[in-house]
């Protein structure tokens, strides 16, 4: 929305999709501490997001929020505290009805829910130090209307304590599935556009269901134009390395097509843990420059070969970025041409493979040979200089 902070795509990490409801102060700070230690810091990552049950079941005499005494007995300003101290930034979670996702449905107690609250709950998350906050819609019912009145409530509490925090909503938890058919940009800063993520290639499922990759990817598809600096598409968090399920190809994969969405990427794996060969993929510079452009743009399904896609975007430089997906379970050709991901005539392109780090020259076609679950990167530039450099995650070195 504008005047948020989220002029780029969001990097961070958030607890659910490992610990679910099982976090803990420790748990947070170590990985805010893993953060810094694997190089996500400077590769850019900022946000430590605390999902769902970091609350106490019941607010306090005064109406005020607090942390669940057994899991965060110090308190989530000494937590933010501690985030700062390592130069990072602090995330935060709640919803807009009367429960949070899992007090409604994960059979944790309580009804701690900002509704009614919302200004009291911005302030006190101001109070805290909090620079991020997801604000999930879970109630079970609610018309559209509802959903843009009460996130809308939020954006205006955010916006009155002065300071600035990103503004993350969903609302597609309860499955109402409002997230396509609305245009959040003017609300918040970033939204949902599917059900909840799992960590699987496909599941088949397109509602009421945990979605794979590859349904989330026809999902967000169509709603390319929404996305640009301080309005992104969020098709939800990463699953790189989310106990160890993805192989490396597909771990790429996910990555390469979240960064070539816009996507915010928020790590949901245990990082505290990772083995090299994740950390390699979720700080490749390459990759995350493709991400960070300063055009936000959310690449376009250019063509759609059944199982193999390609997908391009434009980048601030005047370069462009293809990722040639196979979705399939056999080894598989995907062509493109220069002029079908929007790069001006020349006579010849050098394409730079993002993964392998090595370039190629071409007259035109761009086409390659993916494995199953498969994408190859290109950064395609006009001309056929080879590059000596990567790309730094601000722009190009
Ligand atoms: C919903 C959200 C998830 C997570 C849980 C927490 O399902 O979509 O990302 O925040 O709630 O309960």
């Amino acid at each position: 929305a504008p005047g948020s902070p989220a002029v780029r795509p969001p990097l961070g990490w958030n607890s659910w999709n490992t610990f679910g409801c099982d976090i803990n102060e420790t748990k947070i700070r170590a990985a805010a501490d893993a953060m810094v230690s694997s190089g996500m810091k400077a590769a850019g990552y900022e946000y430590v997001v605390v999902d769902d049950c970091w609350q106490a079941t019941t607010r306090d005499a005064a109406g005020n929020l607090r942390s669940d005494p057994v899991r965060f007995p110090s308190g989530m300003k000494a937590l933010g505290d501690y985030i700062h101290g390592r130069g990072l930034k602090f995330g935060i979670y709640q919803a807009p009805r009367e429960k949070t996702c899992a007090q409604y449905f994960n059979a944790l107690g309580g009804s701690t829910g900002a509704l009614g609250h919302e200004r009291q709950d911005a302030t006190i998350f101001a109070s805290w130090g909090v620079d991020f906050l997801k604000y999930d819609w879970c109630s079970p019912w609610g018309t559209l209307n509802e959903q843009v009145a009460g996130f809308t409530l939020m954006r205006d509490a955010l916006r009155a304590t002065g300071r600035p925090i990103v503004y993350s909503i969903n609302s597609n938890s309860a499955h109402t599935n409002t997230g396509p058919a609305y245009d959040w940009g003017p609300v918040a800063d970033m939204w949902r556009t599917t059900e909840d993520i799992t960590d699987r290639w496909s599941t088949g499922c397109t509602a009421d269901c945990f979605m794979g990759v590859t349904e989330i990817l026809d999902v967000q598809a169509p709603l390319y134009s929404r996305a640009g600096p301080q309005h992104f598409n969020d098709p939800d968090m990463l699953e790189v390395g989310v106990r160890g399920t993805f192989t490396p190809t597909e771990n790429r994969a996910h990555f390469s097509m979240w960064a070539i969405m816009a996507a915010p990427l928020i790590a949901g794996n245990d990082i505290t843990t990772m083995p090299a060969d994740v950390r390699t993929v979720l700080t490749d510079p390459d990759v995350l420059a493709i991400n960070q452009d300063s055009l936000g743009r959310q690449a376009q399904r250019v063509r759609d070969y059944g199982d193999t896609e390609v997908w391009a975007k434009t980048l601030s430089d005047g370069s462009g970025a293809v990722a040639l997906l196979n979705r399939s379970n056999n080894t598989a050709t995907v062509s493109t041409t220069a002029t079908e991901i929007g790069m001006p005539a020349a006579s010849g392109y050098q394409l730079y493979d993002v993964w392998t780090n090595t370039s190629r020259n071409t007259a035109s076609t761009i086409s390659a040979t993916v494995p199953p679950h498969g994408v190859v990167m290109y950064r395609v530039r006009t001309g056929s200089t080879t590059p000596t450099t990567t790309y730094s995650l601000r722009g190009t070195a």
